[in-house]
């Protein structure tokens, strides 16, 4: 076979089709969006919030990371129309809790509508406002099992600066839309405020000597997905 064989359109085609059908072999034996799910994301369209979630296999492994480090207090930023938030309460004990932040009272609207459908209303507590002033607040509340966030992406290093406070050794933090298609893995200047701000997050994460950390390619056909932290103990 000659390179242009091997390289040609239909045969890239053939390749990212095999690679969508593992996916959804995979979403459908270990990731399945129950009737709740669906009716979270049917709420989102109607009220005409961006189709923007986690896709069902990052929503599984949040759960995975959270039974992981037995989590009790779970902390997002960035809720939209809560489906982030409900597998990640689905991983808590009837006595966890889940806090989500969210700057649209809007979208918190949708988020508590969907909270109560999925009967998780008593684990959760969304919160309106701007992450950065919110917080602050939270210190005693912490620390966090798990944190996970997903909002606005340029202030991505100051929420890893919380993000640290509010955890212990053992904590888990993930962030989304880390990777974006490469942009976000690579020091190059001419970049906007929100590539600028994830490079500068993974390059942090990735050299915190209190973190162990990797990104995950697992999003938008393998081109964006999470990385992931765990804080290691203080005496090493
Ligand atoms: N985690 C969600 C998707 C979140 S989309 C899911 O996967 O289901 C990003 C959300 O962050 C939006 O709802 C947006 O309104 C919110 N957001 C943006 N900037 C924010 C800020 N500074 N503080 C809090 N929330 C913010
Ligand atoms: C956007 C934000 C997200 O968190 C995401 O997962 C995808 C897109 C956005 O703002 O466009
Ligand atoms: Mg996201």
């Amino acid at each position: 076979m000659t390179d242009s064989t091997q390289h040609d359109i239909p045969h890239l085609q053939e390749l990212a089709n095999e690679r969508h059908e593992i996916e959804r072999k995979i979403t459908h034996l270990f990731a399945p969006e129950d009737l709740v799910l669906q009716q979270c994301l049917a709420a989102a369209k109607e009220a005409g919030l961006p189709a923007i979630q986690i896709s069902p296999l990052q929503g599984k492994f949040l759960q995975f990371l959270a039974a992981a480090c037995t989590a009790q207090k779970i902390l997002e930023i960035g809720s939209l129309a809560g489906y982030s938030g409900i597998w990640l309460a689905r991983a808590l004990p009837t006595n966890g809790r889940l806090i989500t932040l969210e700057i649209n009272p809007r979208h918190a609207e949708v988020v508590r509508t969907s909270f109560a459908n999925a009967g998780i209303a008593d684990r959760t507590d969304v919160r309106v406002g701007k992450a950065l002033d919110l917080l602050p607040q939270m210190e005693s509340e912490g620390p966090f099992d798990l944190i996970f966030i997903d909002a606005d992406k340029a202030p991505s290093p100051q929420y890893l600066e919380w993000a640290l406070r509010l955890t212990r050794p053992g904590s888990i933090i993930v962030i989304d839309n880390s990777i974006r298609h490469g942009r976000a893995l690579q020091e190059e200047a001419a970049q906007d405020e929100q590539t600028a701000g994830m490079v500068e997050y993974n390059k942090r994460v990735s050299s915190n000597p209190r973190l162990t950390s990797l990104a995950l390619a697992m999003d938008e056909d393998y081109t964006d997905g999470f990385t992931v932290a765990v804080v290691l103990p203080e005496e090493r």
